[in-house]
């Protein structure tokens, strides 16, 4: 996953690059692996500052001096496959036409497609794997053709509607033209979040603008009126005016709802859903499974979960089951989250070092603990072993999304099916897989009312790595083939062999 933000200040004097690292601190929980901000300064030239790491080490204070400007783009990363830790961070830039910079949060599903295009046709270089780089070499390509010497709103909305027919996957993108403003498009499923937002400039005159890929960014810098991009929507601030376009007809809003499980913040609301309270309603449907599945008497003592991401659905279950809650789990939280991190081994150190079971919560008892979600099974194994070495007498462990059984091809960084530990495993294996007494999992249509029922014109959101189904049309059984072998542990570090060394020092600084 990815964060991506844009702003714009009224006041041409005021710099920007503060709020743009502010807010990639506000997004950082969606990738830890890079950061970037480029900004646009007087006379229309270009400033930017790239890195891997964490947005406090990346931005040091001499380094944002330099970034002068009143516009810019703000990215965060996470690593994925095929991205090698030294390449390029985000956001990219090309300086023709115009000088255009992008960061783009989730993944394209036909980049051989493109790569191709940009060679054979297009005559254009790209340097790097990522597809982001590719997405904004389609969107040069398609502005370069209008050749004209300034360029319109008119012109930019024609080269994303190119964009819209040529890329397919997922992609919310923030974006600058250098001395002509910033923009902000969603794919035609609006896959992955985008908000826009407006406040009153502090010299009083005008607004300022700002796009984020959550809602929570934009409340923290003081931004109203904030609402979503719509699907196959493009926004353009310049700097004499704010024109949105709906450039793909009738869009189905289908977005991850992955989001809602694990991924945002709980005080985002995204797509008119507040993730916090998507994330409660998730603890009374499982509440309700866990009694269809227990009965109404079940032997258990206490609800513990497994912080944070879990909290709020696992206390909202106790309550619906009239159970005790209990805060089992201490957290280390200046470690990363594991989930994030490449190769195994690393992996499996991190649990431990970001968990620690309090003793007195799990002696002689049957405890419930509820997770977000299971994905490799790695970590919920090491949670329930801690529960056993803390004293505990059965461990049930519930899950607030359904069994995860397939890829994610929009921008999750899932590992390869065959590492999930619901590929092939029935419930009863993969109880006795992570070591537990039983585990239970949410129904994914509970899942599915669970956020509809706070904004029910949503139709259809994308549920892929629950049941395999892909909102775009293009993911073939090859494709999906080709990225499971870039996806193995393998072929990650083959990509990346200084991957483990380098996370491992950010987490030695941050322990
Ligand atoms: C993005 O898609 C490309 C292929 O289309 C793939 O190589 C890459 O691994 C994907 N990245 C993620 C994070 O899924
Ligand atoms: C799960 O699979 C095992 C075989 O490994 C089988 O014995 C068992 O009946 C299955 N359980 C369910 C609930 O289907």
């Amino acid at each position: 996953m990815c964060g991506v933000s844009a702003l714009i200040l009224a006041d041409t004097k005021q710099p920007a690059v503060a709020e743009i690292q502010e807010s990639l601190g506000l997004l950082q929980h969606r990738g830890q692996d890079a950061a970037g901000i480029v900004t646009c300064g007087p006379k229309g030239r270009l400033y930017q500052c790239k890195g891997n790491g964490m947005v406090r080490d990346v931005f040091t204070p001499p380094r944002l001096l330099g970034l002068i400007g009143c516009m810019g783009v703000g990215h965060v990363r996470y690593p994925t496959a095929g991205t090698p830790a030294n390449s390029e961070a985000q956001p990219f830039y090309v300086n023709s036409p115009y000088g255009i910079v992008m960061g783009h949060n989730g993944n394209l599903t036909n980049t051989a497609e493109l790569k191709r295009f940009l060679d054979h046709d297009a005559h254009r270089h790209i340097n790097t794997d990522s597809d982001s780089e590719l997405l904004l070499n389609i969107f040069a390509y398609h502005l370069q053709k209008t050749d004209k010497f300034r360029i319109s709103e008119e012109d930019i909305f024609r080269a994303i509607t190119n964009l819209y027919e040529q890329c397919h996957g997922a992609y919310a993108c923030a974006g600058m033209i250098a001395g002509f403003g910033i923009m902000g498009f969603r794919d035609p499923f609006g896959i992955r979040p985008l908000v826009f937002g407006r406040r009153k400039s502090s010299s009083g005159d005008g607004y300022d603008y700002m796009f984020a890929s959550e809602s929570i960014v934009l409340d923290s810098l003081d931004f109203t009126d904030i609402r979503d991009v719509n699907p196959g929507e493009a926004i353009i601030v310049s700097k004499h005016a704010v024109t949105t376009r709906q450039l793909v007809p009738n869009p189905t809003l289908s977005p991850c709802i992955f989001e809602y499980v694990y991924f945002a913040r709980p005080d985002s609301i995204i797509d008119g859903v507040s993730v916090y309270n998507a994330r409660l309603e998730m603890g009374i449907k499982l509440a309700n499974k866990i009694r269809r599945t227990l009965g109404d008497k079940s032997d258990i003592d206490v609800v513990i979960p497994v912080p944070d991401t879990s909290r709020a659905a696992a206390l909202q279950l106790s309550q619906e089951l009239g159970l005790m809650y209990r805060e089992g789990f201490n957290k280390n939280r200046y470690v990363g989250r594991t989930f994030i991190m490449p190769g195994q081994e690393m992996r499996r150190k991190n649990v431990k070092r970001k968990l620690n079971a309090m003793t007195a919560e799990f002696k002689d008892k049957n405890v419930l603990i509820v997770d977000d979600s299971i994905v490799r099974g790695t970590t919920s194994e090491q949670i329930v072993q801690m529960a056993r070495d803390a004293g505990a007498k059965k461990v049930y462990f519930a899950s607030a999304a359904p069994a995860i059984r397939y890829p994610n091809v929009y921008g999750i960084d899932m590992p390869c099916t065959a590492e999930l530990v619901a590929f092939d495993r029935n419930e009863t294996e993969i109880s006795s897989a992570i070591g537990a007494d039983l585990v239970i999992f949410q129904d994914k249509e509970d899942l599915i009312d669970s956020c509809r029922k706070y904004n029910p014109d949503i139709t259809q959101f994308d549920t892929s790595v629950f049941d395999g189904r892909y909102v775009t049309s293009d993911v073939t059984k090859e494709y999906l083939d080709e990225l499971e072998a870039a996806r193995s542990d393998g072929a990650k570090n083959k990509h990346n062999p200084r991957a483990e060394e380098v996370i491992g020092l950010h987490n030695i600084l941050q322990a």
